[in-house]
């Protein structure tokens, strides 16, 4: 009797400890990578990852030092971190690069899109770029718009790396997500690169949102303005402005709109992990009325620790009266 409470004990408190443990090992898988093309990117770098740059005038016959233009600086740490960091610059770009000054005519050369090399790759299967294509393509951004719009505009062709699908924080995937939107609709140089209207102010477009700071840090734009896919992890298909969410309900309710778009990658993430879906692991996170259990929850845990404390206690009087 003695021992076998004893040992129900250590049994609770091992499943305790394991808990614990594996919520701490997921995610702190950091990887080293060392790219392939190192040396060669210098030589671009040694101009491009710098404010200034130094270069030999030949007519002159001096060193000349000049500022590079902000906009044709490559941050070296952001290319290596991001899903491209294995490439050589020159394998979207002329060689021709390498000779300075560049060539004038090299600026019409035509950039390769995600789609050259991505479409039709069942490497990529799972990403679905083809569908993500045809959404863009529809969105209100589309380059039916401005052939300017491409799908870099969005996904900076030195920098993207995939957020939402690997990150475990989810503040951080808004805060990743929101800033490419706010790119443009919070900085008028690169708006305008598409369009000569006047930048609507998204702060006050948006003061009809009570706790506007609160909800811009805890949603992402796109789960207002774009249509729910389910067979995409990220929604492409951005509406016009009189098609986005405005019900409180549709987040604010037990059948949470975020269910589908933002908590997506968790739900299939700890499915993926765990082997099964388990839909506690999604509660770290509050939303009035879309979590209707979660006092509950507090109140189980806080009887469950108290039940395990009168057992230990139990098992230790037995020990000590038996002795
Ligand atoms: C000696 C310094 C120097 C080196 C080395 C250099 N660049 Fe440049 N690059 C510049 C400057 C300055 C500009 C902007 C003026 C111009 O276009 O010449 C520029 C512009 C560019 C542009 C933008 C052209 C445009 O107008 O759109 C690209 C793309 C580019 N460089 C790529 C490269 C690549 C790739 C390499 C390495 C193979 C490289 N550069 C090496 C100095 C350099
Ligand atoms: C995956 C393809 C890819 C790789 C790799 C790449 N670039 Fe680019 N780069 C682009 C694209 C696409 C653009 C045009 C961006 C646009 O149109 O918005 C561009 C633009 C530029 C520009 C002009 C800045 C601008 O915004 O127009 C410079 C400078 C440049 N790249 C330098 C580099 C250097 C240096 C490297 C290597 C460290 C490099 N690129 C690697 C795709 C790439
Ligand atoms: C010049 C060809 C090329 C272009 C253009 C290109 N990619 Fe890639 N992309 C690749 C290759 C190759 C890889 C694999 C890199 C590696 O070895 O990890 C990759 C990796 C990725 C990954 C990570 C895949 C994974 O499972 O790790 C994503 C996401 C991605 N690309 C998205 C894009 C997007 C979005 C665009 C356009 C904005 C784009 N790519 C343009 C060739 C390209
Ligand atoms: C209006 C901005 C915007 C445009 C335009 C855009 N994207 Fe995206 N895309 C995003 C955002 C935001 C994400 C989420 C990034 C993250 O957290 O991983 C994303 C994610 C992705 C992903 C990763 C999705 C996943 O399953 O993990 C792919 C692939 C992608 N985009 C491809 C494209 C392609 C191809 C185009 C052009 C046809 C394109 N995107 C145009 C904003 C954009
Ligand atoms: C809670 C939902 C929600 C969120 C989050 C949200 N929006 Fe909106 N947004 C709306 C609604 C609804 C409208 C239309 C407002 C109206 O009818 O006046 C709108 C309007 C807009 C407009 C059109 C402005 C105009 O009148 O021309 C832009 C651009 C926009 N939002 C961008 C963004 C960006 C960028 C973010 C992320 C930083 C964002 N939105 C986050 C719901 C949202
Ligand atoms: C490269 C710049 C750029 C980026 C990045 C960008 N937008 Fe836009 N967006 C625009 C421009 C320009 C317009 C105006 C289009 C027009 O009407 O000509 C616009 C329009 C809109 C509209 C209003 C459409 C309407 O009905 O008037 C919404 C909503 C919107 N964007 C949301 C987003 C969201 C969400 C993101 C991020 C996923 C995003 N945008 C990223 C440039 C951008
Ligand atoms: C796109 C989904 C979405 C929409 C639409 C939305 N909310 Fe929210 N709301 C959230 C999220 C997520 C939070 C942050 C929960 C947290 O603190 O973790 C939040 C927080 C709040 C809070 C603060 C709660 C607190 O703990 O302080 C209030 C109040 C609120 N929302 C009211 C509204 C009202 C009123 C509307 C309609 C005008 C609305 N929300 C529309 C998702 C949404």
């Amino acid at each position: 009797m003695k021992f076998s409470l004893i040992k129900k004990c250590l049994y609770l408190l091992a499943i305790m400890l394991f808990t614990a443990t594996s919520y701490t090992s997921i995610g702190q898988e950091a990887e080293k990578r060392i790219p392939d093309f190192a040396e060669e990117n210098g030589l671009c770098f040694k101009c491009h990852g710098h404010k200034t740059y130094n270069y030999y005038n030949e007519w002159t016959e001096q060193n000349v030092r000049e500022r590079m233009n902000p906009y044709f600086i490559v941050d070296s740490i952001e290319f290596y971190e991001s899903n491209h960091w294995n490439f050589q610059c020159t394998d979207c770009h002329s060689m021709d690069y390498e000779n300075f000054p560049h060539d004038g005519e090299l600026r019409m050369e035509e950039k390769p899109g995600c789609l050259d090399c991505h479409g039709g790759d069942d490497t990529y299967a799972d990403y679905h770029f083809e569908e993500i294509e045809d959404e863009f393509q529809r969105s209100v951004h589309s380059d039916k718009h401005s052939v300017d719009f491409t799908c870099w505009m969005c996904h900076n062709p030195h920098s993207y790396k995939i957020s939402a699908r690997t990150s475990e924080n989810i503040k951080e995937v808004i805060v990743y997500d929101n800033n490419i939107c706010l790119s443009c609709h919070a900085d008028i140089n690169k708006y305008q690169l598409i369009s000569d209207q006047e930048n609507p102010n998204i702060l006050e477009k948006h003061d009809w949102l009570p706790n506007q700071q609160l909800h811009f840090a805890n949603v992402r734009c796109i789960e207002c303005h774009a249509k729910t896919n389910d067979s995409i992890m990220v929604a492409h298909l951005i509406q016009p402005k009189e098609l986005a969410v405005k019900m409180c309900v549709e987040c604010h309710s037990q059948n949470s709109i975020l269910e589908a778009s933002l908590y997506k990658f968790q739900a299939r993430e700890n499915r993926n992990k765990l082997g099964f879906f388990n839909p506690s692991l999604l509660e770290n996170s509050y939303i009035i009325g879309a979590n209707r259990n979660y006092y509950l929850n507090i109140i189980s845990i806080f009887v469950y620790g108290f039940t395990l404390l009168v057992i230990l206690i139990h098992a230790f009087l037995r020990i000590i009266i038996k002795k």
